[in-house]
């Protein structure tokens, strides 16, 4: 508690529109950032656009105009897609920035001085769509196709410089097997381990062919390669290498996690580290790599233009809330593994939200209102049935700990969302409408409704990382004014008997059917 928290996600490149892909990591990193936030540590959450590279020149030189007007226009459109979709990002950070060139100036200095950079003369193939120079036999095994895209490799012959990446392999093998919780999810670790162990070669970092980037302190013929540019993100951000300028880097600096799409896996877990052991600084604490979004079952791509884009996102926040979105999205699958977007899922997801979340609330305040003035009464004498729900809400609190500390954010959307299917249950089973009816039975209905405010008001604390608007406006109805308190202080502060709530209205209105 009250540490500090930083995290990322990686830098998009900004050669085409943002879409769901990028929506996923960002709500992700942000929901961590809120839950973070919200229990009083020291957050710093940044993202960005990697603008450098092959990709981005062809981009624009197909639409005729210049890398950096390409850069300008959709890096704007990454940025204010955040601020649209209420992102808490403390940062961004594009690459074409100075200050970031200021910092890639500061770690290529510094590796040369180590002598880990020599220059050599590389001859190989290049996959440009994952900007990665590729081995002769990993180039054969894909019959000279990218084994992401699957388009041709292209042929390459230059000079160019090399950072010494294998004189860093024991050490990184070594970090890895000591800190089992640095690779995660744990598979992705055995892949990372497998394929180190099969041999890697020192890394080409710059590329003389190439004006757009930045160029190498000690040599301007040549830019630097984009892997070696864009993970200095992580530490630019914060000021590395600009004495004057590096406050946050002094606090910040080791990352908590560093969130990212299994494909990027290995540049985070090897370069990353090579590059930091090479700059004497600590390694991030946690890579967490998640899954891959499809979209009934098939790849998301601009062949089959299948994406879920910014409109699709869009539309769907109008018509259901971004806190819906949110929900869906950290509910369909377990975070890690891949995932597939259907309307079907959606619109259960919905379910759980309108039906349960919002249905459940509406009951509790209506009841409250109609039976007890609007205010809270007091719990007396505890049954089994009470009991058991009672047990369920306190428990909240130390599971979705738990389960935000092992970064399982299915877990963290839907740990609360099992505990109003709790109180929705015990509605069913207490039936409040029909104690009310009879005098006699005037305690337990006042049990049964201070347990209906109390759980409805723990499940909705427990989603404000995930439903930051419509938890916040949920609680609201409970009589609850969040600003300022921390989710230890709420948790522990359940309203009490006497306890005035607010006004309710439908949190997650139906919506007819599309
Ligand atoms: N610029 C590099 C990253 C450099 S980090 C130092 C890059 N950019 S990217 O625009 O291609 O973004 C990749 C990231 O976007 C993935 O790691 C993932 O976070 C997200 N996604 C893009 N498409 C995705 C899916 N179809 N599914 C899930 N997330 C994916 O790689």
């Amino acid at each position: 508690m009250n540490s500090r928290f930083y995290i990322t996600t990686p830098i998009y490149y900004p050669n085409g529109e943002p879409h769901v892909g990028h929506v996923y990591t960002t709500v992700a990193a942000d929901t961590l950032a809120r839950y973070h936030r919200l229990n009083g540590d020291e957050t710093c959450f940044v993202t960005g656009t990697d603008e450098h590279g092959v990709k981005m020149v062809k981009t624009a030189a197909a639409m005729n105009i210049t890398p950096l007007a390409l850069a300008d226009e959709m890096s704007g459109a990454f940025r204010s897609l955040w601020k649209e979709l209420n992102i808490t990002n403390d940062g961004f950070l594009r690459t074409s920035e100075v200050r970031h060139r200021e910092s890639v100036h500061a770690v290529v200095t510094k590796m040369l001085a180590k002598d880990d950079i020599y220059l050599g003369s590389y001859t190989g193939w290049y996959d440009e769509g994952q900007e990665e120079f590729v081995t002769e036999t990993e180039a054969k095994t894909a019959e000279f196709k990218s084994v992401v895209s699957g388009r041709p490799l292209t042929r390459y012959e230059e000079p160019t410089y090399f950072f010494r990446l294998k004189k860093y392999i024991p050490r990184i093998q070594q970090y890895i097997n000591d800190h089992p919780e640095f690779i995660q999810p744990e598979s992705r670790r055995n892949e990372v381990l497998s394929k180190l162990k099969a041999g890697v070669e020192d890394l080409s970092i710059s590329r003389a062919s190439l004006e757009w980037g930045i160029q190498m302190p000690n040599d301007p013929k040549h830019v630097v390669y984009v892997w070696i540019d864009a993970l200095t993100t992580y530490i630019s951000s914060l000021g590395y290498g600009r004495p004057g300028h590096d406050e946050l880097f002094q606090k910040f600096w080791p990352a908590n996690v560093h969130l990212i799409g299994k494909e990027i896996m290995w540049f985070h877990t090897v370069y990353w580290p090579a590059m930091l052991f090479s700059l004497d600084l600590p390694l991030p604490k946690v890579v967490f790599a998640h899954g891959w979004w499809t979209r009934d079952g098939k790849k998301m791509s601009k062949t089959l233009d299948n994406f879920i884009d910014v409109k699709q996102i869009k539309s769907l926040s109008e018509k259901y809330s971004f806190d819906a979105v949110r929900y869906y999205l950290l509910r369909a699958a377990v975070f890690g593994s891949d995932l597939d977007w259907s309307d079907r899922e959606f619109d259960s997801a919905y379910d759980d939200l309108s039906k349960k979340l919002g249905n459940c609330l509406n009951r509790t305040t209506n009841m409250t209102n109609r039976y007890r003035e609007n205010t809270v009464p007091a719990a007396v004498e505890l049954q089994d049935l009470d009991r058991s729900v009672l047990a369920q809400i306190e428990a909240l609190p130390a599971k979705l700990a738990d389960a935000y500390n092992r970064i399982a954010l299915q877990e963290c959307a839907m740990l609360p969302i099992e505990l109003v299917r709790a109180v929705d249950g015990y509605i069913e089973a207490t039936a409040p409408f029909k104690l009310a009816k009879d005098p006699a039975q005037k305690a337990k209905l006042d049990t049964v409704l201070n347990l209906l405010v109390r759980g409805m008001y723990t499940a909705l604390v427990g989603l404000l990382p995930v439903l930051p608007d419509k938890a916040a406006a949920g609680l609201k109805q409970l009589g609850v004014e969040i600003a300022g308190r921390s989710m230890l202080n709420l948790f522990a502060n359940t309203p009490a008997a006497g306890h005035k709530l607010g006004e309710g209205s439908a949190l997650f209105p139906r919506v007819e059917a599309k």
